[in-house]
């Protein structure tokens, strides 16, 4: 019985360590997440069961749970140094004059790697498995933060190696959609949003709480390897082959520079290409690739001389506030935005900055006239980040008690940072309601843009979301520049929108705090438009990561009767108001795969496999590395032999039926 559990329990985690190398690693995964799930929940039964056998390199292990009190401290292998920058093409080709005068007519090439904008981490192997993971700190002595790292997807918890220790270096990152999907829930929950990955990252890692870690999502890059504290392997680009052959997620975006021209091209591809990349890079790394050459360059006090961090153009400026304005959002919140006086950044020209709320100004001290300090990050708004300057007839900014769109009341509630206008009907809201109805994503409504909405809603052609519905060619024609092609378009947009399915309804809806996740796992839980409705408090919360805050949320926008209006509008216009429920669960047996042999004490062989496949098991006729289990009754054949060479867990009758729970 126990040596069965244990062949299973090893063959789980090899199972569940190859999926997540083809999840987090390399971006192909082959079963859902759902099957992934399973194979992790048998897994972590098995392991409840038998305690003995939890070994700190199981996926299990990722979130051990254990909160703590600070970090202790430790000694990097070898000291975990910085780079000097070059901040422009002049000062790469100073590096690369250096680098030619020392090594006195040698050739010589470089690797060029993207600068992730991260925080470094060492992470040390012993015996092919995950041991500790360690900060920069100073250089010298960094925090151990193991349990947080270990939550990291795609750092490996065990590898194939025939080295017996082992510490990979790099950079510990958010990635852009962590890092947004982060910041939304944040903003929902009336937290303070972080200003950049890098920070969020940072928090992450030195979280006290490993499960905070997780839920961050950080990925880990390796750029470097070391052995007893030196560097192994005789070129720099044979460290990154083998990162990526044992199993790390390297960046792929690397090449080898024979000299600095060709570097310089790779500075510009990626100053070109940065935003197009899933995470941020703030330069390029270049090193010379030869081990030798680097030995013989050496370092200073500070920094490798063999290696330079080529810094793309600050994303910050500074500029002057000339005013303050007010945004009116989709829930009546008004945002402060700065008008700023207009400056180039990295690229753009930037003449606005929000300024989020009441509070945020507060804790940044400014005022109209100042000079400030804006960054420009990714895809982000522009922002403040302080103040450099007080102007000299500084205005300060008061929240206005009237929107300044439709004039009505503005309050803000005890406990919220934002201010918002109370009434329902003001312009500015439906605008941002439609708007966020159309969105792609939500109900797709493609060609309803800002400009679109804007006049409708200025001509009052349409007064409520669901007019939406009631559009014609004859209203549509009538705007500026709308032609009947165009108009036609819409129409067929808004026509297909009828049939978005439910989740995407209650998200369009705008329920303060439901979002997409949420509607997902409302349509889920209830199945219809009609059932949520019904629901009172108690019973919304019934629904997974549904809280008092979210239901309370939900039972007051349907207790409003505009709402109500205007659910029923939507009903009549034919929307989507039931949903298919997804089956949460896929049986005991899912993700598991099983091989019949062999003539069972009671079962048949159909019999057998009916009960497997109804427990959401699935039977398949050969042995493999991918059987779960081979079920072996008397007289079995080459099918239990080849189970036994391939180390496949084999169950008899009455172990098949404890499974299934019979
Ligand atoms: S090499 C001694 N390679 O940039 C060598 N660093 O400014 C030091 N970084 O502390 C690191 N991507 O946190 C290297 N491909 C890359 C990098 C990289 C990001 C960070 C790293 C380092 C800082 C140096």
């Amino acid at each position: 019985m126990t040596e069965i559990e244990r062949g299973h329990i090893e063959h789980l985690r090899e199972e569940l360590r190859r999926h997540e190398r083809l999840y987090y690693v390399l971006d192909g995964p082959e079963i859902s997440d759902a099957e992934y799930d399973a194979l992790m929940r048998q897994l972590q039964e098995l392991e409840a069961r038998h305690p003995e056998l939890i070994t700190p390199d199981s996926p299990t292990q990722r979130v051990g749970g254990k909160s703590r009190e600070g970090f202790v401290k430790a000694g990097h292998s070898a000291p975990m140094l910085s780079l000097d920058n070059a901040l422009n093409e002049g000062e790469l080709r100073d590096f690369d004059r250096r680098v030619r005068d020392l090594l006195r007519g040698e050739p010589y090439e470089y690797v060029a790697e993207l600068k992730m904008d991260g925080l470094s981490m060492a992470a040390r192997f012993s015996g092919g498995g995950f041991e500790q993971a360690i900060t920069r700190g100073d250089g010298q002595v960094g925090e151990v933060v193991t349990e947080n790292a270990r939550t990291i997807r795609s750092l490996p918890l065990r590898v194939e190696t025939d080295l017996p220790a082992f510490e990979a270096r790099g950079e510990a990152i958010m990635n852009r959609r962590a890092f947004e999907k982060l910041n939304t829930t944040r903003e929902s929950q009336n937290e303070a949003k972080f200003a950049n990955p890098r920070n969020a990252a940072a928090g992450a890692l030195r979280a006290l709480d490993p499960s905070m870690t997780a839920s961050r999502q950080l990925d880990f890059y390796p750029y470097f390897v070391l052995v007893e504290g030196q560097y192994h392997f005789p070129k720099h680009a044979d460290s990154l082959r083998w990162l990526e052959k044992t199993g790390f997620k390297v960046n792929r975006n690397w090449k080898t520079c024979p000299d600095v021209d060709a570097l310089l091209s790779f500075c510009r591809e990626w100053e070109e290409k940065r935003e197009s990349l899933p995470y941020e890079i703030d330069g390029v790394v270049a090193k010379v690739n030869d081990l030798a050459q680097q030995r013989a360059l050496g370092w200073t006090a500070k920094a490798p001389r063999w290696a330079i961090a080529f810094k793309f153009p600050a994303r910050q400026e500074h500029t002057v506030i000339e005013d303050i304005g007010i945004q009116v959002g989709r829930t009546g919140a008004l945002t402060p935005v700065a008008h700023l006086r207009p400056v180039a950044v990295a690229g753009v020209t930037v003449s606005r900055a929000t300024l989020h709320n009441e509070d945020e100004i507060e804790r940044l001290g400014v005022q109209i006239g100042d000079t400030v300090l804006i960054e420009r990050s990714g895809d982000v708004i522009p922002k403040v980040v302080r103040v450099l300057g007080e102007g000299e007839q500084r205005r300060k900014f008061q929240m206005p008690r009237h929107c300044p769109v439709c004039g009505g009341d503005v309050v803000r509630e005890p406990g919220e940072v934002a201010s918002r206008c109370i009434n329902t009907n003001c312009p500015a809201r439906l605008k941002e309601s439609i708007l966020h109805f159309s969105a792609r994503g939500v109900m797709d409504i493609d060609g309803m843009g800002e400009v679109l909405v804007d006049q409708m809603v200025d001509r009052g052609i349409v007064a409520s979301v669901a007019d939406v519905y009631d559009l014609t060619l004859d209203k549509l024609i009538e705007l500026e520049r709308m032609g009947k092609k165009s108009a036609e378009k819409i129409l067929k947009n808004v026509d297909a929108s009828r049939k978005q399915p439910l989740p995407r309804v209650l998200n369009a809806l705008g329920i303060p705090f439901v979002g997409e996740r949420t509607a997902q796992i409302l349509a889920d839980t209830f199945g219809s438009l009609d059932a949520i409705l019904a629901a009172d408090m108690d019973e919304l919360q019934k629904a997974d990561e549904v809280g008092p805050k979210v239901a309370h949320s939900i039972v007051q926008f349907f207790a409003e009767p505009r709402n109500r209006q205007l659910v029923e509008r939507l009903r009549a216009a034919g929307l989507q108001f039931t949903h298919q429920r997804h089956r949460k669960e896929g049986g005991p047996l899912a993700g598991l795969t099983f091989v019949l042999t062999g003539a069972l004490p009671n079962l048949t062989r159909e019999d057998a496999k009916e009960r497997i496949e109804a427990a959401g098991g699935k039977v398949t006729d050969s042995v493999s590395r991918k059987t779960s289990f081979v079920v072996a009754g008397e007289s079995a054949g080459s099918k239990l032999d080849k189970a036994r060479t391939l180390g496949v867990a084999i169950l008899d009758e009455a172990q098949l039926l404890e499974k299934l729970g019979t």
